[in-house]
């Protein structure tokens, strides 16, 4: 028996130290010590010994059991260990590994051009002002000197929104509308750039939408003159396209402006000989004009002692020449392929 329990206490302690998991561990407890262990079977057949092999056969038992009882718990801490340090392993911080660089986004190229076109006037002296987007048929047509027959006034180019109590109310069609909410709201001397979203009805193909974007310029004061007008375009062409640029005045009709005019660029590519972008050699890029009296005294402005001039240019037209985006609809699509180019550019 003594031998028995020596063969068992070898086999089971070389159990314990080869389980490789803690159920292999329970299993090779179950084994070694359960019930049905030779182990146990030797315990329960200590009573039919006489009392002598007894106490020596008990002793050597309990010996025994104390030496698998101690190899089975060094295994199940040396178990835990392991694990404790394989989770440990796979939670590590690596702190080797670079960072994540996160995306620094870009501006819209409208608001890169409005952004641009604000601080080229500001640096003349112009401030910024706003006016609503929902305008009164006054402040949009009537105030402009645009008679009630005025084609720009038919269903085909406004859109008019309905409020119960308010009749007449539209989305502003160009932001000449906020020319009249200046005037209204200050004397002269006005230098003021207003940049802001104008609607109209428009179905949208490559160089028109809907929904589209003006900066409106309006400078009044005593001794105003169309060569103040034209000066300023040219300092405002040069710093949005180059410092090569020339600007060319053709006739054009507004009818809240006397003498109007549209105004071209000389082409950023081919300097005035005629390319793909502009086809003869100028890029057409806004209206202008000297403030038409009745507009300045619609306003209660003294149309014989203050003279000004306006302008209003597109927003996306600026766009897409200086990026050379082929279709304007690009500009509102929203695919970030396109704003990706523009990261970084403030
Ligand atoms: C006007 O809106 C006048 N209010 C401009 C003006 C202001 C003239 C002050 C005189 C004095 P026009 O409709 O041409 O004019 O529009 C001006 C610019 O807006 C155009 O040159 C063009 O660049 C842009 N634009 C006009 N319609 C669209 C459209 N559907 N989509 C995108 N841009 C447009």
């Amino acid at each position: 028996m003594l031998r028995a329990l020596d063969t068992e206490r070898d086999r089971g302690v070389s159990a314990f130290e080869a389980a490789e998991t803690s159920d292999d561990l329970d299993a090779a407890q179950v084994d070694v010590l359960g019930r049905k262990s030779p182990f146990s079977a030797i315990q329960k057949s200590l009573g039919s010994l006489d009392p002598e092999d007894r106490k020596r056969v008990g002793q050597a038992a309990n010996d025994a059991r104390s030496e698998l009882q101690a190899a089975l718990t060094a295994r199940r801490e040396a178990l835990e260990r392991l694990a404790e340090d394989a989770l440990l392993h796979a939670d590590r911080l690596d702190m080797s590994l670079p960072g994540r660089v996160p995306r620094v986004g870009s501006f819209h190229p409208l608001s890169i051009v409005e952004h641009e076109l604000v601080e080229v006037f500001t640096s003349l002296g112009f401030k910024v002002a706003e006016g609503p987007e929902v305008e009164d048929d006054w402040h949009n047509f009537q105030a402009l000197n645009i008679p009630p027959d005025h084609p720009a006034r038919t269903m085909k180019d406004s859109l008019y929104v309905s409020v119960p109590g308010h009749p007449e109310l539209l989305l502003r069609t160009e932001t000449s509308a906020v020319q009249i909410r200046t005037m209204q709201a200050q004397p002269p001397p006005v230098f003021v750039v207003a940049p802001g979203r104008v609607y109209r009805r428009e179905t949208s193909d490559p160089t028109h939408l809907p929904v589209f974007h003006q900066v409106e310029g309006l400078a009044v004061d005593e001794g105003i003159t169309f060569a103040d007008l034209k000066g300023t375009l040219e300092v405002v062409a040069k710093a949005m396209f180059g410092e090569r640029r020339r600007i060319r005045l053709g006739p054009a009709f507004f009818p809240f402006v006397e003498p109007g005019c549209e105004v071209g660029v000389s082409c950023f590519r081919c300097d005035g000989v005629g390319c793909r972008v502009c086809g003869n050699g100028w890029i057409e890029l806004l209206g202008a004009g000297m403030v038409h009296p009745a507009v300045l005294e619609n306003c209660g402005y003294d149309s014989e002692r203050s003279t000004g001039f306006a302008f209003g240019l597109g927003i996306e037209r600026v766009a897409l020449l200086r990026y050379e985006i082929p279709d304007i609809r690009m500009l509102v699509d929203g695919d970030v392929r396109l704003l990706e180019q523009f990261e970084g550019v403030a």
